[in-house]
């Protein structure tokens, strides 16, 4: 049994060692319990079981929970620049089996740390079980989802330099990639668009059709899409639109 409720008191109370003044930890908060939701949306939609849909607000609600410690070490969100926040969310854990606090049934413990894990890498790794890879997809989808919907409520200036990014060019692998229906590479990002196109391109990682549903329903894409005056972004959208449609009529 996964008592979801007792696990958001014992967050509650973890996150109380934080500062909740600095935004960092307050926005990572907010987005957690958004994550949670949409992660009990999604699994509903795709007819989970009671409990594959408590363990997916459960893992939702733990995925990002290296956030608070890798902004009291280091001050930021560039995993590049401090660690892994999923390898460091699993460490934390997994410490004088802090888990046990969330969940008491240690049967669960292996998909969580799993999903946890593969939450914010390129790929899910190989050689998981089905339920692993079916609670990695969802909160990577659920993780998008509300990263997609923070990009359209935060200022462009404060995402990046405006003037620099609506100055900026795509460069051509992004566009290759992103014609092509594969999610940017981290590594191939060298201005300030191409950064931004990376967000579009989260949509070729999106695992289910309930999830494009939402972000259609919502309208995240086009919004975000609507905040850049790049001569490119015309294409980008109709491109972008006629494949999440392609994908929700083939269900
Ligand atoms: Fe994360």
């Amino acid at each position: 049994m996964i008592d979801i409720e007792k696990a958001k008191k014992v967050f509650n109370d973890y996150v109380e060692n934080y500062d909740k003044n600095n935004p960092r930890i307050a926005f990572k908060i907010a987005h957690t319990y958004r994550v949670v939701d949409v992660a009990e949306k999604i699994s509903k939609e795709l007819k989970l079981d009671e409990e594959q849909v408590n363990l997916a607000m459960l893992i939702g609600l733990l995925h990002d929970i290296g956030r608070f410690e890798q902004v009291r070490k280091y001050d930021t969100f560039e995993d590049k620049l401090s660690e892994d926040h999923a390898d460091l969310g699993v460490k934390i854990l997994q410490e004088n089996n802090f888990i046990s606090e969330f969940c008491e049934d240690e049967k669960y413990y292996n998909t969580i740390l799993v999903a946890i894990k593969n939450h914010n890498k390129f790929k899910i790794a190989e050689n998981l079980t089905e339920e692993e890879i079916l609670q990695a997809k969802l909160v990577r989808d659920a993780d998008k989802i509300d990263i997609l919907k923070s990009i359209t409520i935060e200022n462009l200036d404060v995402l990046m330099d405006d003037d620099n990014i609506n100055n900026s060019k795509i460069s051509n692998e992004i566009l290759d990639d992103f014609y092509h229906e594969r999610q940017t590479k981290r590594a191939l990002l060298k201005t300030p668009m191409d950064e931004y196109i990376s967000y579009v391109g989260m949509i070729f990682d999106i695992n289910f059709i309930p999830s494009l549903k939402i972000l259609k329903e919502k309208g995240y894409i086009n919004t975000i899409i609507d905040k850049c005056k790049n001569e490119e972004m015309p294409n980008i959208r109709k491109f972008i639109n006629n494949y999440m449609d392609k994908r929700i009529s083939n269900g």
